[in-house]
């Protein structure tokens, strides 16, 4: 199996390449001196990382590029969701100014959808726009978050509140990064892979349930094409649909509910987003059975899949209150004209936006879990 992918993400002159394989950090400096072209040298280069992520790849990324001979500065950001805050962009942003960035710079986000959301975020402010690489080193971030161009920040009214549709000149997903992921978060990442069957693609979901477990277990191979696949398919929707007017919104599924628990376990590390998207993704499946929208046994076959890689598939056991988590999807942001929008299933690989989606089987569907 071919472990190096290029999957372009097609939007005019802002299309962009997202390379994915083996030993691509090592590899960072000839990757980006392409895209630096014939003044590479006059160009400044920042990297933006945190203190995790730079003690496992920091130095690879920067022993690349003095191999490459380019010049670049470091700014290293505590680890956590918490710098995702406009404290810690105002920060970044001096940060980068005391840099000496001017407009033809390059900004290189190193790490998880932390960083990639926060320095993507601020590489579309600094200057009114930088060029910006993500070198995305979770699964999460290679499969979700790196690609497609949402950056932002938090604030006090919720998450991703404050940001802009802003694409990166390139992505370098580098799967050897995968082998220093905390199990757990390795899972949590699986369930954003998972999300892509489930909406698009009933082959690749039938391929999970017989190498997702290898997957998770370490098997490079699989890593690579998992988030090959994944990335090709969310390349294709965000080529079709890049400010979310349509088919972009199917890319949330199991996000309503997820978003809810999420929430109501005060995003802590008591239920990672990952988690609760998988556990989303079943409900959202037992809800489009229940009214009728797909056959029985989905959620199901889901459930079992979920349970067999070691991810969570029931919202019982965490104390969520049924009241408590309808009361976060009335304040949801995908909310349109009081009506609750759920991306739904007809089928394993056939996602569907539901506009209208009344809060009765939601609630009775919460209280068969949770009453
Ligand atoms: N993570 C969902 C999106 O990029 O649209």
């Amino acid at each position: 199996m071919n472990r190096h992918s290029t999957i372009e993400v097609a939007l005019g002159d802002r299309s962009y390449e997202i390379r994915i394989g083996s030993g691509l950090l090592a590899a960072a400096g000839r990757h980006l001196a392409p895209l630096l072209g014939e003044h590479a040298a006059q160009r400044r280069v920042v990297i933006v990382t945190d203190a995790n992520v730079a003690e496992l790849h920091l130095p690879a990324v920067q022993g690349a590029l003095d191999e490459a001979g380019i010049g670049y500065g470091t700014i290293v950001l505590d680890p956590g969701e918490h710098t995702k805050d406009f404290p810690h962009l105002e920060r970044l942003l001096d940060d980068l100014l005391d840099h000496d960035i001017e407009r033809n710079s390059m900004l290189v986000a190193l790490g998880g959808g932390v960083v990639g959301d926060l320095a993507g975020f601020a590489a579309a402010v600094a200057l009114r726009g930088i060029d910006f690489v993500q070198m995305p080193t979770t699964l999460l971030s290679q499969v979700d978050s790196s690609v497609g161009g949402k950056t932002g920040i938090n604030t006090r009214h919720g998450k991703n509140l404050v940001g802009a549709f802003y694409q990166p000149r390139m992505v370098l997903a580098d799967i050897d990064a995968l082998a220093t992921l905390p199990r757990r978060e390795l899972l949590a990442g699986y369930a954003e892979v998972v999300k892509y069957g489930v909406i698009g693609d009933a082959g690749f979901f039938e391929w999970l349930e017989k190498h997702g477990a290898a997957l998770i277990d370490g098997d490079v191979a699989a890593r690579a094409e998992a988030v090959a696949q994944s990335c090709r398919a969310k390349a294709a929707i965000v080529s079709e649909d890049e400010r979310e007017q349509g088919a972009r919104a199917l890319l949330n599924l199991g996000h309503t509910f997820g978003h809810a628990m999420e929430a109501e376990a005060g995003f802590s590390d008591g239920l990672l987003h990952g988690e609760a998207v998988a556990i989303g993704m079943v409900l959202a499946l037992e809800l489009s059975e229940r009214i009728g929208l797909c056959p029985a046994g989905r959620a199901a076959r889901l459930r079992t899949h979920l349970d067999t890689v070691g991810l969570p598939s029931s919202p019982a056991g965490y104390g969520f209150e049924v009241e408590a988590l309808l009361a976060h999807m009335g304040h949801d942001k995908k909310v349109q004209a009081g009506k609750l929008t759920f991306i739904l299933a007809t089928e394993i690989g056939k996602g569907v936006i539901a506009r209208d989606v009344g809060g009765d089987a939601v609630a009775g569907l919460l209280g068969d879990h949770l009453g």
